[in-house]
């Protein structure tokens, strides 16, 4: 027989990242093998993300694109997973008949037994139940990293921040067991994985379901004390729940990444309040000062949103403000997008979209000036660094990220790396999205 083959066309966040991963471990177990040619593939999964309307719209393309493909391969099975998937539900499979299963964000760790009972009779199609698997994963993952890993804590978030869908289609929060979290570090390490990222929608609320209100800051601690583990990340924070605790253990443990990743979303009150973020821009600041207390040569970025409904000039002002105030080393920028089922879907004052672009580009002239010039404090430092590969645009140059996680670019030379080595790098020079040096001769 034909050696079976799988593909996964992957989108959104690291949740589905690592999703996509179980699903590869599945696979495997059942005796498919990787193939990228999604084409002629026997079974392929669309891991798909609904956070943004931009996402959809691409997804939905793709999926319109295996209509053809299925005229060619007519025994290819495409199972439709992640959270649109478990948004659109049944009507998805109505619109869209070259979708054979449905799985939901619930189930992935029920995938194997959903495609084995598909094969044997073409059973149930559409598997979204948010209630039935509060089960762990076991560790039967394929990783696409051979050094870094993703380490799921928690599924869910109980935050619904006004404009969120992520709560609607990841369902409540559950947390995973420190021993299964810690037993599955320890085994990635055996298999030679030295980078580890603690995966949640907001780690800092880790163990509350458990009726442990200070368990994150307890695993951070225990997974950064295990033996082989050499950096150690987690997100996403929330401003609101992150602590004095957590930013300490974070600072002073050596293998935790000297990066604070600490969405802020707005600049105006108002607006957060809108947001239903649960704090301050005041409270927000504080934050910041606590962590350049403890870390004070730690990168910081967050996330950004513009044109929630509602925001006025002075309002994205504020926001403009904040952002040069803090200088923040990053910020992921987004442009508000209508979701609907979510409150601010329905809130009156939705921003046309030239403003909102306008904003945008506003937004990110200012923090690129702000990217460079905490690039440009590290000219002449040296950095170690994670080896990556050959970079993507030139062969003769490699690239690797530092624990911040700043890209790094450096010649070649007559070195031999292996991808995952850690080696020290001086900079050289910077530049808003990256940096470039030289290797330090060891
Ligand atoms: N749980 C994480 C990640 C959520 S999604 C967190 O709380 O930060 C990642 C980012 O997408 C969010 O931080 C937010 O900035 C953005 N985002 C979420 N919903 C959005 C929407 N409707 N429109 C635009 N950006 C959105
Ligand atoms: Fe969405 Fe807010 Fe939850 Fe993050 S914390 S996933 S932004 S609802
Ligand atoms: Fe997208 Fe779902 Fe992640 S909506 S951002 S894939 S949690």
């Amino acid at each position: 027989m034909k050696n079976r083959q799988y593909s996964i066309l992957n989108y959104g966040c690291q949740m589905n990242e690592s999703d996509a991963e179980h699903f590869a471990g599945q696979l495997a177990e059942l005796g498919y093998s990787y193939s990228e040619d999604y084409h002629n593939a026997d079974i392929v999964v669309v891991n798909t993300c609904c956070v943004r309307e931009s996402a959809e719209k691409k997804i939905l393309g793709k999926i319109g694109e295996f209509k053809g493909i299925k005229i060619e391969n007519t025994k290819q099975i495409l199972c439709l997973a992640g959270c649109m998937a478990q948004k659109g539900g049944e009507a998805l499979l109505k619109k869209y008949p070259q979708i054979d299963l449905l799985i939901g964000t619930a189930q992935v760790n029920n995938f194997k037994p959903i495609i084995l009972n598909y094969l044997a009779e073409h059973g149930q199609r559409v598997h979204a139940d948010m209630k039935i698997n509060e089960q762990e994963f076991e560790g039967q993952a394929v990783r696409e990293s051979t050094y870094a890993a993703w380490i799921p804590i928690m599924y869910g978030c109980n935050n619904f921040c006004t404009y969120c869908i992520v709560p609607h289609v990841r369902g409540r929060e559950r947390s995973r067991s420190k021993e299964n979290i810690i037993a599955e570090i320890e085994k990635a390490v055996a298999a030679g994985y030295l980078e580890f990222t603690l995966l949640g929608q907001n780690v800092n609320s880790y163990g509350k379901d458990l009726g442990n209100s200070n368990a994150f800051a307890e695993l951070l601690k225990a997974c950064s004390e295990i033996k082989g583990v050499k950096r150690l990340r987690y997100m996403t924070s929330h401003p609101r729940d992150m602590n004095e605790e957590v930013i300490k253990i974070a600072a002073q443990q050596k293998s935790i990444c000297k990066h604070f990743h600490v969405p802020v979303q707005a600049g105006s009150n108002k607006i957060l309040k809108a947001m239903n973020r649960g704090y301050t821009k005041e409270k927000f600041l504080s934050l910041i000062a606590m962590i350049r207390k403890y870390a004070p040569d730690a990168a910081i970025t967050t996330d950004i949103i513009v044109g929630f409904p509602g925001e006025s000039d002075a309002d994205f002002n504020e926001t403009l403000e904040l952002v040069k105030n803090i200088e923040f080393d990053a910020a992921y920028t987004f442009i508000y997008s209508k979701r609907s089922g979510t409150p601010a879907a329905n809130f009156e004052e939705q921003i046309p979209l030239a403003v909102k672009k306008a904003r945008l580009n506003q937004l990110m002239e200012i923090q690129n000036i702000n990217s460079l010039k905490k690039n440009k404090e590290l000219e002449g430092t040296v950095q170690e660094v994670i080896v990556e590969g050959p970079s993507k645009n030139n062969s003769s140059i490699w690239s690797g990220r530092t624990g911040s996680n700043k890209l790094v670019l450096w010649p070649m030379e007559d070195k031999e790396y292996k991808i995952g080595d850690l080696v020290k790098i001086k900079i050289t020079a910077a530049q808003t999205w990256l940096l470039k040096g030289i290797a330090e001769n060891e």
